[in-house]
């Protein structure tokens, strides 16, 4: 079995997680589902960020230790996960003993082998991004990242050599041309980090004490990011007794990062793999944000809200829909409450929701639920079922892009020309002849098959919807292309989506 190992940043337990969050986290999960129902032996990642400064202030500010603190927003995010139904392989804290092990033996190997010194750091650092700075790379004064203030540290610290492994790294780009997507991303890291020079990264701080201590300079705690990025292979087994899970799973297939922390992921990262002699990542996709009036998202803009309360409006579907098709991936894109309607109103009830409802009703009036093809044949049914059997590639041509609203729009394609179907067959009119019964029945059976194989189509994408219609219309066949000799006994429709009233 082939292996796919994909992963989700993993987060910050320092704020509230928002709709921006979830958009991340149903993308990758919806890559992974794919990816299973394809026949890989994924491994599905993601997990918590827990140590730096910023954590540490919070905890204070809170009047807890860092642990109590990030221990009550981990249970938070994991409900938060269950109720989205992401189905990850393995959540991965940094505060896991075996991950804390991990990168300190990957400190120490670097240390050893020369690539981490000892020096004295002089310049900006952004406690909020926890990301060091030099006087150009700032914006008005403030952090490029996040526009917000940096202040100055000097403090003893250790540096990794990130400047002896440029060029190595510019191979590395031309030679895999795949590795960073969108393309644009690519560009970006090259312009404007990489061709002014890479400087020798920061990787050790002294002034706070939350972070993994240095086993052999114990005032000093490992940057977090450096930290943060070893998760992807601590999580492994990579330098424990059992690296089995290491062996099998790396390199990653696919690093899913927010446009705002490419930079870690493809000139960082690559360069500790490099010093460490292994295997970097296939693909690391930068996506856009989720913006909420054309602005970031945070309780201090005042537009904020739980994802749990549009999941309880709207159905865990619903909201898993509107992250997947309504933003190209990689894009930005607004989220406003309206344009999550607009989506349940006119994809889910009208176009899903609809044809099964119509459909099924219409097995139940005219063959009390009992279907099976009865072998009529025109042009336009040779058409409709054409279709179908196309879909399963296109979708896949699509998914291989990671163009993942497409792959929806294509199936939701489908589902629109079954709707069609039925107003070009018109069965309540076949239904008043007797001799047309087995054409009618013919109808009725394409139109289930479409609903099945759509149905198990959609599975990576809404898993409980899709299971729902297979349950209504009886059906355990798996296989994603026209079958001829089903047999259907058909349970009652229930409605799938309800219309929501904008008012
Ligand atoms: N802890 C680091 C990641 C370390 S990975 C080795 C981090 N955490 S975060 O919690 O700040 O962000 C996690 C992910 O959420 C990032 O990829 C970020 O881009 C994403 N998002 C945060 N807000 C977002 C939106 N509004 N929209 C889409 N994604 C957003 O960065």
């Amino acid at each position: 079995m082939e292996k796919y190992y994909i992963t989700t940043p993993i987060y910050y337990p320092s704020a509230n997680f928002h709709i921006g969050h979830c958009y991340c986290t149903i993308v990758s999960d919806a890559i992974a589902r794919y990816k299973r129902m394809k026949g890989f032996d994924v491994f599905f990642q993601t997990g918590t960020d827990e140590h730096g400064q910023k954590i540490q202030k919070k905890a204070e500010e809170c009047g807890k230790t860092p642990k109590e603190y990030v221990d009550e927003i981990v249970a938070d995010a994991q409900d938060l996960w269950k109720t989205l139904n992401i189905s990850y392989d393995n959540f991965i804290r940094t505060t896991d003993e075996d991950h804390i092990e991990c990168v300190q033996k990957i400190f120490k190997k670097l240390y050893d082998q020369g690539d981490i010194y000892k020096g004295e750091y002089k310049g900006l650092y952004c406690t909020p991004c926890e990301s060091f700075w030099t006087e150009s790379q700032l914006v008005d004064g403030k952090c490029p990242d996040c526009g917000r203030d940096v202040y100055e540290v000097s403090e003893e610290a250790y540096f990794f050599k990130l400047s002896k492994y440029q060029d190595r790294l510019v191979k590395y780009y031309e030679e895999h041309p795949d590795f960073i997507e969108p393309i644009s991303r690519k560009n970006e890291m090259l312009n404007n980090f990489i061709k002014p020079g890479l400087e020798d990264l920061c990787v050790s701080r002294t002034s706070f004490d939350w972070g993994i201590p240095v086993t052999f300079d114990d005032k000093h705690v490992v940057y977090v990011w450096l930290d943060a990025l070893t998760n992807y292979i601590s999580s492994l087994g990579y330098l424990s007794e059992d690296d089995s899970n290491f062996k099998k799973y790396w390199p990653a297939d696919l690093h899913i990062v927010g446009k705002e922390i490419v930079r870690f992921h493809t000139i960082i990262w690559p360069i500790i793999l490099m010093a460490l002699d292994i295997d970097i990542p296939k693909k690391v996709f930068g996506h856009g944000w989720l913006i909420v009036n054309g602005g970031k998202i945070s309780k201090s803009l005042g537009n904020y809200k739980d994802p749990r309360e549009y999941i309880e409006s709207y159905g865990v579907d619903a909201v898993r829909y509107f992250a997947l098709r309504e933003v190209p991936f990689g894009s930005d894109g607004n989220f406003s409450e309206e344009a999550l309607i607009s989506r349940i109103n006119g994809d889910l009830a009208n176009i899903l929701g609809n044809l099964v409802q119509r459909t099924i009703s219409m097995g139940h009036k005219y063959f009390d639920g009992k279907i099976e093809n009865k072998g009529f044949e025109d042009e336009i049914s040779k058409n409709f079922i054409e279709s179908i059997d196309n879909l399963e590639s296109i979708v896949e041509e699509k998914m291989d892009k990671l163009e993942i609203s497409s792959a929806l729009e294509e199936i939701f394609n489908v589902l629109r020309a079954s709707n069609k179907y039925i107003d070009d067959t018109t069965p309540w009119i076949l239904a008043k002849d007797e001799s047309l019964s087995d054409q009618l029945q013919t109808v009725l059976y394409n139109l289930i098959e479409s609903i099945r194989v759509c149905a198990n189509l959609l599975k990576p994408y809404l898993p409980t919807t899709s299971e729902n219609i297979l349950k209504q219309i009886n059906s355990n066949d798996e296989r994603l292309s026209f079958v001829n000799n089903n047999k259907y006994e058909l349970n009652q429709p229930e409605i799938l989506f309800k219309r929501i009233d904008v008012k």
